[in-house]
Protein backbone atom coordinates (compact mmCIF):
# COMPACT_ATOMS: atom_id res chain seq x y z
CA UNK A 1 0.00 0.00 0.00
CA UNK A 2 1.75 3.69 -0.81
CA UNK A 3 2.16 5.96 1.41
CA UNK A 4 2.59 10.09 1.67
CA UNK A 5 5.84 11.17 2.87
CA UNK A 6 4.71 15.49 4.27
CA UNK A 7 7.28 17.61 5.60
CA UNK A 8 6.33 20.64 7.38
CA UNK A 9 6.05 23.64 5.35
CA UNK A 10 6.50 27.10 5.06
CA UNK A 11 4.23 29.37 3.19
CA UNK A 12 2.34 28.28 -0.02
CA UNK A 13 1.48 30.39 -3.05
CA UNK A 14 0.27 29.24 -6.57
CA UNK A 15 -3.27 27.79 -7.85
CA UNK A 16 -5.01 24.52 -7.27
CA UNK A 17 -7.41 23.20 -9.65
CA UNK A 18 -11.06 21.97 -8.44
CA UNK A 19 -12.11 19.17 -9.86
CA UNK A 20 -15.88 18.15 -10.61
CA UNK A 21 -17.31 16.79 -7.58
CA UNK A 22 -17.11 12.51 -6.27
CA UNK A 23 -20.63 12.89 -4.32
CA UNK A 24 -22.38 14.81 -7.53
CA UNK A 25 -20.84 11.94 -10.41
CA UNK A 26 -21.79 8.94 -8.35
CA UNK A 27 -24.94 10.23 -8.28
CA UNK A 28 -25.26 11.10 -11.57
CA UNK A 29 -23.36 8.33 -13.08
CA UNK A 30 -26.42 5.38 -11.94
CA UNK A 31 -29.10 7.76 -14.08
CA UNK A 32 -27.97 6.90 -16.99
CA UNK A 33 -30.28 3.44 -16.16
CA UNK A 34 -33.33 5.83 -16.30
CA UNK A 35 -32.75 6.00 -20.42
CA UNK A 36 -32.05 3.59 -23.35
CA UNK A 37 -30.14 6.91 -24.55
CA UNK A 38 -27.11 8.29 -23.99
CA UNK A 39 -25.79 10.67 -20.61
CA UNK A 40 -22.32 12.31 -20.93
CA UNK A 41 -21.17 13.81 -17.89
CA UNK A 42 -18.01 16.61 -18.48
CA UNK A 43 -15.84 17.49 -15.86
CA UNK A 44 -15.70 14.37 -13.94
CA UNK A 45 -13.08 13.71 -11.45
CA UNK A 46 -10.67 10.98 -12.17
CA UNK A 47 -10.93 8.73 -8.35
CA UNK A 48 -11.17 5.25 -7.74
CA UNK A 49 -14.97 5.77 -6.87
CA UNK A 50 -15.85 6.48 -10.24
CA UNK A 51 -14.00 3.58 -11.39
CA UNK A 52 -15.92 1.40 -8.82
CA UNK A 53 -18.97 3.07 -9.93
CA UNK A 54 -18.38 2.47 -13.57
CA UNK A 55 -17.34 -1.13 -12.52
CA UNK A 56 -20.49 -1.62 -10.87
CA UNK A 57 -23.17 -0.05 -13.73
CA UNK A 58 -21.06 -2.76 -16.04
CA UNK A 59 -22.57 -5.40 -13.99
CA UNK A 60 -25.78 -4.20 -14.35
CA UNK A 61 -25.88 -4.20 -18.27
CA UNK A 62 -24.96 -0.39 -18.49
CA UNK A 63 -21.76 1.15 -20.39
CA UNK A 64 -19.14 4.10 -18.93
CA UNK A 65 -16.58 4.73 -20.82
CA UNK A 66 -13.83 7.06 -19.70
CA UNK A 67 -12.74 10.04 -22.64
CA UNK A 68 -10.69 12.79 -22.26
CA UNK A 69 -8.01 11.11 -19.73
CA UNK A 70 -11.24 10.33 -17.60
CA UNK A 71 -12.76 13.86 -17.94
CA UNK A 72 -15.54 13.19 -19.40
CA UNK A 73 -17.85 10.03 -19.38
CA UNK A 74 -19.62 8.65 -21.70
CA UNK A 75 -22.52 6.50 -20.26
CA UNK A 76 -25.16 4.37 -22.21
CA UNK A 77 -27.95 1.75 -21.00
CA UNK A 78 -30.01 0.44 -23.91
CA UNK A 79 -29.40 -3.28 -23.80
CA UNK A 80 -30.20 -6.20 -21.52
CA UNK A 81 -30.47 -4.74 -17.91
CA UNK A 82 -29.05 -7.00 -14.82
CA UNK A 83 -30.81 -5.80 -12.25
CA UNK A 84 -28.61 -7.36 -9.39
CA UNK A 85 -26.33 -5.11 -7.42
CA UNK A 86 -23.47 -7.61 -6.02
CA UNK A 87 -22.24 -7.53 -2.50
CA UNK A 88 -18.37 -7.83 -4.11
CA UNK A 89 -18.69 -4.63 -5.57
CA UNK A 90 -21.44 -2.85 -2.80
CA UNK A 91 -19.19 -3.39 0.06
CA UNK A 92 -16.28 -1.48 -1.57
CA UNK A 93 -18.43 1.91 -2.14
CA UNK A 94 -22.04 2.82 -0.28
CA UNK A 95 -22.94 4.66 -3.10
CA UNK A 96 -23.38 1.91 -4.73
CA UNK A 97 -27.00 1.99 -3.00
CA UNK A 98 -27.89 4.63 -5.59
CA UNK A 99 -28.33 2.13 -8.21
CA UNK A 100 -31.75 1.08 -5.95
CA UNK A 101 -34.09 3.92 -7.27
CA UNK A 102 -33.01 3.60 -11.22
CA UNK A 103 -33.48 -0.25 -11.22
CA UNK A 104 -37.20 0.34 -10.08
CA UNK A 105 -37.69 2.44 -11.83
CA UNK A 106 -36.98 1.17 -15.42
CA UNK A 107 -36.88 -2.02 -14.48
CA UNK A 108 -39.59 -2.38 -12.13
CA UNK A 109 -37.38 -4.59 -9.78
CA UNK A 110 -34.21 -5.01 -8.00
CA UNK A 111 -31.67 -6.77 -6.14
CA UNK A 112 -29.14 -4.37 -3.85
CA UNK A 113 -26.91 -5.50 -1.41
CA UNK A 114 -27.17 -3.69 1.83
CA UNK A 115 -23.16 -1.91 1.58
CA UNK A 116 -22.47 -2.94 5.22
CA UNK A 117 -21.45 -0.37 7.54
CA UNK A 118 -17.84 1.39 7.00
CA UNK A 119 -15.53 3.08 8.94
CA UNK A 120 -17.61 5.90 10.26
CA UNK A 121 -20.31 4.43 10.97
CA UNK A 122 -23.59 1.64 10.42
CA UNK A 123 -24.95 3.60 7.79
CA UNK A 124 -28.60 1.72 7.15
CA UNK A 125 -31.03 1.94 4.46
CA UNK A 126 -34.27 2.40 6.44
CA UNK A 127 -34.49 5.75 5.18
CA UNK A 128 -34.20 4.61 1.45
CA UNK A 129 -36.72 1.86 2.16
CA UNK A 130 -39.25 4.62 3.72
CA UNK A 131 -38.78 6.87 0.88
CA UNK A 132 -39.20 4.25 -2.45
CA UNK A 133 -41.70 1.81 -0.06
CA UNK A 134 -43.82 5.86 -0.46
CA UNK A 135 -43.52 5.38 -3.87
CA UNK A 136 -44.91 2.07 -4.26
CA UNK A 137 -42.03 -0.43 -3.69
CA UNK A 138 -42.04 -3.81 -1.99
CA UNK A 139 -38.97 -4.07 -0.53
CA UNK A 140 -37.65 -6.58 1.68
CA UNK A 141 -34.25 -7.71 3.35
CA UNK A 142 -33.24 -11.54 2.46
CA UNK A 143 -29.42 -12.67 3.02
CA UNK A 144 -28.13 -9.47 2.98
CA UNK A 145 -29.73 -8.18 -0.03
CA UNK A 146 -32.63 -5.97 -0.51
CA UNK A 147 -35.38 -7.32 -2.83
CA UNK A 148 -37.70 -4.65 -4.41
CA UNK A 149 -40.34 -4.84 -6.55
CA UNK A 150 -42.98 -2.01 -8.06
CA UNK A 151 -45.75 -4.37 -9.77
CA UNK A 152 -47.18 -2.42 -12.11
CA UNK A 153 -44.65 0.34 -11.59
CA UNK A 154 -44.00 3.25 -9.57
CA UNK A 155 -46.74 5.42 -8.57
CA UNK A 156 -46.28 9.70 -7.35
CA UNK A 157 -46.71 9.76 -3.79
CA UNK A 158 -46.06 12.42 -1.06
CA UNK A 159 -43.56 11.00 1.59
CA UNK A 160 -41.26 13.08 4.38
CA UNK A 161 -38.58 11.42 5.49
CA UNK A 162 -37.24 11.30 9.04
CA UNK A 163 -33.97 12.85 8.52
CA UNK A 164 -32.69 14.73 5.48
CA UNK A 165 -30.96 11.78 4.17
CA UNK A 166 -29.18 12.91 1.16
CA UNK A 167 -28.84 9.22 -0.94
CA UNK A 168 -32.04 8.32 0.05
CA UNK A 169 -33.36 12.02 -1.63
CA UNK A 170 -31.27 11.16 -4.75
CA UNK A 171 -32.71 7.80 -4.88
CA UNK A 172 -36.02 8.99 -4.45
CA UNK A 173 -35.68 11.62 -7.33
CA UNK A 174 -34.40 9.36 -9.81
CA UNK A 175 -37.26 6.79 -8.97
CA UNK A 176 -40.35 9.43 -8.99
CA UNK A 177 -39.10 11.01 -12.16
CA UNK A 178 -40.42 7.64 -14.16
CA UNK A 179 -43.40 6.81 -11.84
CA UNK A 180 -47.35 7.69 -12.70
CA UNK A 181 -48.26 10.99 -11.27
CA UNK A 182 -46.76 13.55 -9.15
CA UNK A 183 -44.58 13.15 -6.02
CA UNK A 184 -43.52 15.42 -3.14
CA UNK A 185 -40.22 14.56 -1.02
CA UNK A 186 -40.54 16.64 2.11
CA UNK A 187 -37.52 17.11 4.65
CA UNK A 188 -35.50 16.43 1.38
CA UNK A 189 -31.52 17.09 1.75
CA UNK A 190 -30.49 20.30 -0.04
CA UNK A 191 -26.86 19.40 -0.39
CA UNK A 192 -25.50 21.02 -4.03
CA UNK A 193 -25.28 17.39 -5.00
CA UNK A 194 -28.99 16.97 -5.17
CA UNK A 195 -29.19 20.43 -7.45
CA UNK A 196 -26.61 19.35 -9.52
CA UNK A 197 -28.68 15.76 -9.90
CA UNK A 198 -31.80 17.52 -10.42
CA UNK A 199 -30.31 19.51 -13.16
CA UNK A 200 -29.53 16.07 -14.74
CA UNK A 201 -32.47 14.96 -14.90
CA UNK A 202 -34.23 18.69 -16.08
CA UNK A 203 -31.84 18.01 -18.82
CA UNK A 204 -33.10 14.32 -19.44
CA UNK A 205 -36.56 15.61 -19.47
CA UNK A 206 -37.57 14.92 -16.03
CA UNK A 207 -39.75 17.46 -14.50
CA UNK A 208 -39.04 18.89 -10.95
CA UNK A 209 -39.09 21.20 -9.10
CA UNK A 210 -37.49 22.83 -5.18
CA UNK A 211 -34.35 20.78 -5.48
CA UNK A 212 -32.46 22.87 -2.53
CA UNK A 213 -34.94 23.64 -0.43
CA UNK A 214 -36.53 20.78 1.65
CA UNK A 215 -39.83 20.37 -0.47
CA UNK A 216 -39.25 19.02 -3.99
CA UNK A 217 -42.12 18.37 -6.50
CA UNK A 218 -41.07 15.70 -8.94
CA UNK A 219 -44.24 14.97 -11.72
CA UNK A 220 -43.58 11.51 -13.22
CA UNK A 221 -43.20 10.97 -17.24
CA UNK A 222 -43.15 8.50 -19.50
CA UNK A 223 -39.69 8.47 -20.49
CA UNK A 224 -36.31 10.46 -20.04
CA UNK A 225 -33.73 10.75 -23.20
CA UNK A 226 -29.85 11.50 -23.19
CA UNK A 227 -28.28 14.66 -21.83
CA UNK A 228 -24.38 15.94 -21.36
CA UNK A 229 -24.31 17.33 -17.88
CA UNK A 230 -21.05 19.22 -16.80
CA UNK A 231 -20.11 18.08 -12.67
CA UNK A 232 -20.89 20.46 -10.33
CA UNK A 233 -17.37 21.42 -8.90
CA UNK A 234 -16.07 19.27 -5.06
CA UNK A 235 -17.16 22.00 -2.18
CA UNK A 236 -15.59 19.26 -0.17
CA UNK A 237 -12.28 19.40 -2.59
CA UNK A 238 -12.66 22.68 -2.05
CA UNK A 239 -12.76 23.29 1.42
CA UNK A 240 -9.83 20.60 1.92
CA UNK A 241 -8.05 22.67 -0.47
CA UNK A 242 -8.48 25.83 1.55
CA UNK A 243 -7.35 24.85 4.54
CA UNK A 244 -3.55 24.22 3.36
CA UNK A 245 -2.78 27.94 3.05
CA UNK A 246 -5.25 28.27 6.44
CA UNK A 247 -2.78 25.71 8.09
CA UNK A 248 0.86 26.91 6.70
CA UNK A 249 0.67 30.19 5.33
CA UNK A 250 0.59 31.98 2.22
CA UNK A 251 -1.87 32.51 -0.64
CA UNK A 252 -3.55 30.12 -2.71
CA UNK A 253 -6.38 30.41 -5.05
CA UNK A 254 -8.16 27.15 -5.85
CA UNK A 255 -9.41 27.58 -9.49
CA UNK A 256 -13.30 26.69 -9.87
CA UNK A 257 -14.37 26.67 -6.50
CA UNK A 258 -17.45 28.46 -5.33
CA UNK A 259 -17.80 30.11 -2.31
CA UNK A 260 -21.79 29.98 -2.33
CA UNK A 261 -21.57 25.85 -2.32
CA UNK A 262 -19.55 26.02 1.62
CA UNK A 263 -21.10 29.71 2.93
CA UNK A 264 -21.00 27.74 6.55
CA UNK A 265 -17.32 26.50 6.33
CA UNK A 266 -16.34 29.55 4.77
CA UNK A 267 -17.88 31.58 7.72
CA UNK A 268 -16.14 29.93 10.28
CA UNK A 269 -12.62 29.58 8.62
CA UNK A 270 -13.35 34.08 9.01
CA UNK A 271 -14.07 33.54 12.58
CA UNK A 272 -10.46 31.75 12.57
CA UNK A 273 -8.74 34.38 11.18
CA UNK A 274 -8.45 33.06 7.72
CA UNK A 275 -9.39 35.71 4.82
CA UNK A 276 -11.25 34.01 1.83
CA UNK A 277 -12.14 35.46 -1.31
CA UNK A 278 -14.38 34.97 -4.37
CA UNK A 279 -12.55 35.55 -7.44
CA UNK A 280 -13.38 35.39 -11.14
CA UNK A 281 -11.66 32.38 -11.57
CA UNK A 282 -12.54 30.70 -8.06
CA UNK A 283 -11.36 31.64 -4.25
CA UNK A 284 -8.32 33.04 -2.88
CA UNK A 285 -7.57 31.90 0.86
CA UNK A 286 -4.79 33.47 2.62
CA UNK A 287 -4.30 33.17 6.16
CA UNK A 288 -4.82 37.21 8.24
CA UNK A 289 -2.01 38.41 10.52
CA UNK A 290 -1.56 36.11 13.72
CA UNK A 291 -2.07 33.08 15.06
CA UNK A 292 -5.60 31.15 14.02
CA UNK A 293 -8.40 31.47 16.65
CA UNK A 294 -10.21 28.62 17.98
CA UNK A 295 -13.54 28.25 16.84
CA UNK A 296 -16.81 25.83 17.63
CA UNK A 297 -18.34 23.51 15.07
CA UNK A 298 -21.46 21.22 14.75
CA UNK A 299 -21.90 19.33 11.71
CA UNK A 300 -25.52 19.86 9.98
CA UNK A 301 -26.90 19.01 6.81
CA UNK A 302 -26.72 21.47 4.13
CA UNK A 303 -26.45 24.44 4.46
CA UNK A 304 -24.86 24.10 7.65
CA UNK A 305 -21.10 23.19 8.11
CA UNK A 306 -20.41 20.14 6.31
CA UNK A 307 -19.70 16.67 8.39
CA UNK A 308 -17.01 15.97 5.28
CA UNK A 309 -14.75 18.98 6.53
CA UNK A 310 -14.90 18.39 10.08
CA UNK A 311 -11.68 15.98 10.49
CA UNK A 312 -9.67 18.70 8.02
CA UNK A 313 -11.22 21.82 10.08
CA UNK A 314 -10.28 19.85 12.93
CA UNK A 315 -6.57 19.63 11.79
CA UNK A 316 -6.25 23.31 11.58
CA UNK A 317 -7.68 23.95 15.01
CA UNK A 318 -5.03 21.89 16.50
CA UNK A 319 -2.43 24.76 16.23
CA UNK A 320 -4.88 27.45 16.89
CA UNK A 321 -5.21 30.17 19.84
CA UNK A 322 -7.98 28.48 22.80
CA UNK A 323 -10.07 25.82 22.62
CA UNK A 324 -12.53 24.56 20.24
CA UNK A 325 -15.40 22.01 20.45
CA UNK A 326 -16.40 20.53 17.54
CA UNK A 327 -19.85 18.51 17.50
CA UNK A 328 -20.25 15.55 15.20
CA UNK A 329 -23.99 15.27 14.70
CA UNK A 330 -24.55 13.35 11.10
CA UNK A 331 -22.31 9.82 11.89
CA UNK A 332 -21.64 8.04 15.01
CA UNK A 333 -18.01 7.25 14.79
CA UNK A 334 -16.18 10.17 13.11
CA UNK A 335 -13.05 11.11 15.25
CA UNK A 336 -10.94 8.29 13.74
CA UNK A 337 -8.51 11.37 13.02
CA UNK A 338 -8.64 12.19 16.63
CA UNK A 339 -5.93 9.63 17.89
CA UNK A 340 -3.95 9.71 14.74
CA UNK A 341 -3.75 13.83 15.35
CA UNK A 342 -2.56 13.00 19.17
CA UNK A 343 0.54 11.12 18.26
CA UNK A 344 1.67 14.69 16.26
CA UNK A 345 1.21 16.42 19.88
CA UNK A 346 -2.45 17.49 19.05
CA UNK A 347 -4.44 17.75 22.35
CA UNK A 348 -7.78 16.29 21.91
CA UNK A 349 -10.72 14.76 24.20
CA UNK A 350 -13.45 12.96 22.33
CA UNK A 351 -16.26 11.88 24.34
CA UNK A 352 -19.37 10.59 21.83
CA UNK A 353 -19.95 12.75 19.67
CA UNK A 354 -18.00 15.79 21.04
CA UNK A 355 -14.13 16.47 20.68
CA UNK A 356 -12.62 18.75 22.58
CA UNK A 357 -9.09 20.44 20.92
CA UNK A 358 -7.00 22.60 23.03
CA UNK A 359 -4.99 24.39 20.85
CA UNK A 360 -0.85 23.65 21.34
CA UNK A 361 1.69 25.79 19.62
CA UNK A 362 2.88 23.28 17.16
CA UNK A 363 2.94 19.31 16.02
CA UNK A 364 5.32 17.08 15.16
CA UNK A 365 5.76 14.67 12.11
CA UNK A 366 5.13 11.61 13.27
CA UNK A 367 4.04 8.11 11.54
CA UNK A 368 0.51 7.65 11.32
CA UNK A 369 -2.14 5.48 9.67
CA UNK A 370 -5.39 6.85 7.54
CA UNK A 371 -8.57 5.34 8.23
CA UNK A 372 -11.29 6.90 6.12
CA UNK A 373 -11.21 9.24 3.09
CA UNK A 374 -11.63 12.55 5.01
CA UNK A 375 -9.46 11.84 8.08
CA UNK A 376 -6.87 10.73 5.51
CA UNK A 377 -6.60 14.24 4.13
CA UNK A 378 -6.54 15.77 7.79
CA UNK A 379 -3.59 13.96 8.35
CA UNK A 380 -1.96 15.49 5.75
CA UNK A 381 -2.79 19.00 6.25
CA UNK A 382 -1.65 18.41 9.39
CA UNK A 383 1.57 17.22 8.10
CA UNK A 384 1.98 20.35 6.55
CA UNK A 385 1.64 22.69 9.59
CA UNK A 386 4.31 19.67 11.93
CA UNK A 387 7.86 20.27 12.42
CA UNK A 388 9.57 17.35 10.97
CA UNK A 389 8.18 14.27 8.53
CA UNK A 390 5.19 13.31 8.96
CA UNK A 391 4.38 9.49 7.02
CA UNK A 392 0.31 8.87 6.51
CA UNK A 393 0.15 4.85 5.79
CA UNK A 394 -3.28 3.73 3.77
CA UNK A 395 -3.23 6.21 0.99
CA UNK A 396 -5.96 4.03 -0.82
CA UNK A 397 -8.49 5.48 1.25
CA UNK A 398 -7.20 8.95 -0.01
CA UNK A 399 -7.12 7.80 -3.68
CA UNK A 400 -11.05 7.33 -3.71
CA UNK A 401 -11.95 11.50 -2.85
CA UNK A 402 -9.07 13.22 -4.36
CA UNK A 403 -7.30 13.66 -7.13
CA UNK A 404 -3.56 13.46 -7.41
CA UNK A 405 -3.45 15.18 -4.00
CA UNK A 406 0.21 15.16 -4.18
CA UNK A 407 0.68 16.81 -6.90
CA UNK A 408 -1.80 19.60 -6.51
CA UNK A 409 -0.59 20.47 -3.04
CA UNK A 410 3.42 20.49 -4.72
CA UNK A 411 2.61 22.77 -7.17
CA UNK A 412 2.16 25.35 -4.67
CA UNK A 413 5.04 24.58 -2.81
CA UNK A 414 4.50 21.85 -0.30
CA UNK A 415 7.01 19.09 0.48
CA UNK A 416 5.01 16.13 -0.05
CA UNK A 417 6.19 12.92 -2.23
CA UNK A 418 3.68 9.78 -2.82
CA UNK A 419 5.75 6.49 -1.78
CA UNK A 420 4.77 3.54 -3.86
CA UNK A 421 4.32 0.39 -2.03
CA UNK A 422 7.66 -1.76 -2.99
C1 LIG B 1 -23.54 11.28 1.45
O1 LIG B 1 -23.60 10.00 2.07
C2 LIG B 1 -22.08 11.47 1.06
N1 LIG B 1 -21.68 10.42 0.12
C3 LIG B 1 -21.20 11.43 2.30
O2 LIG B 1 -19.86 11.71 1.89
C4 LIG B 1 -21.66 12.55 3.24
O3 LIG B 1 -20.89 12.50 4.43
C5 LIG B 1 -23.15 12.34 3.59
O4 LIG B 1 -23.93 12.32 2.36
C6 LIG B 1 -23.70 13.46 4.48
O5 LIG B 1 -23.54 14.68 3.85
C7 LIG B 1 -22.08 10.51 -1.17
O6 LIG B 1 -22.76 11.43 -1.57
C8 LIG B 1 -21.60 9.40 -2.07
P1 LIG B 1 -26.85 10.31 4.39
P2 LIG B 1 -25.05 9.33 2.42
O7 LIG B 1 -27.78 9.32 3.82
O8 LIG B 1 -26.00 9.66 1.35
C9 LIG B 1 -27.95 8.00 8.39
C10 LIG B 1 -17.55 11.36 1.75
O9 LIG B 1 -16.64 11.46 2.60
N2 LIG B 1 -28.86 7.23 7.53
O10 LIG B 1 -27.19 11.76 4.31
O11 LIG B 1 -24.80 7.91 2.75
C11 LIG B 1 -26.50 7.67 8.09
O12 LIG B 1 -26.10 6.51 8.79
C12 LIG B 1 -18.86 10.69 2.12
O13 LIG B 1 -17.48 11.82 0.58
C13 LIG B 1 -29.77 6.33 8.12
O14 LIG B 1 -29.82 6.19 9.35
O15 LIG B 1 -25.41 10.14 3.74
C14 LIG B 1 -25.77 8.90 8.55
O16 LIG B 1 -25.58 8.82 9.94
C15 LIG B 1 -18.84 10.14 3.53
N3 LIG B 1 -30.59 5.62 7.32
C16 LIG B 1 -26.77 10.03 8.22
O17 LIG B 1 -28.06 9.39 8.09
C17 LIG B 1 -30.58 5.75 5.95
O18 LIG B 1 -31.38 5.10 5.26
C18 LIG B 1 -26.44 10.78 6.93
O19 LIG B 1 -26.52 9.85 5.89
C19 LIG B 1 -29.65 6.67 5.37
C20 LIG B 1 -28.81 7.40 6.18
Amino acid sequence: MDSIVVRGNGPLSGQIPIAGAKNACLALMPATLLSDEPLTLTNAPRLSDIRTMTELLASLGAEVTALQDGKVLAASCHGEINPVADYEIVRKMRASNLVLGPLLARMGHAVVSLPGGCAIGARPMDIHVDALSALGAEIELKDGYLHAKARGGLRGATHEMRFASVGATENFLMAASLAKGTSVLKNAAREPEIVDLARCLRAMGAQIEGDGTSEIVIEGVERLHGATHPVVADRIELGTYMLAPAICGGEVECLGGRIDLIEAFCEKLDAAGVSVEQTHTGVKVSRKNGRIRAVDVVTEPFPGFPTDLQAQMMALLTTAEGTSVLEEKIFENRFMHAPELTRMGANIEVHGGHATVHGVETLKGAPVMATDLRASVSLILAGLAAEGETVVSRVYHLDRGYERVEEKLKAVGAHIERVKAS
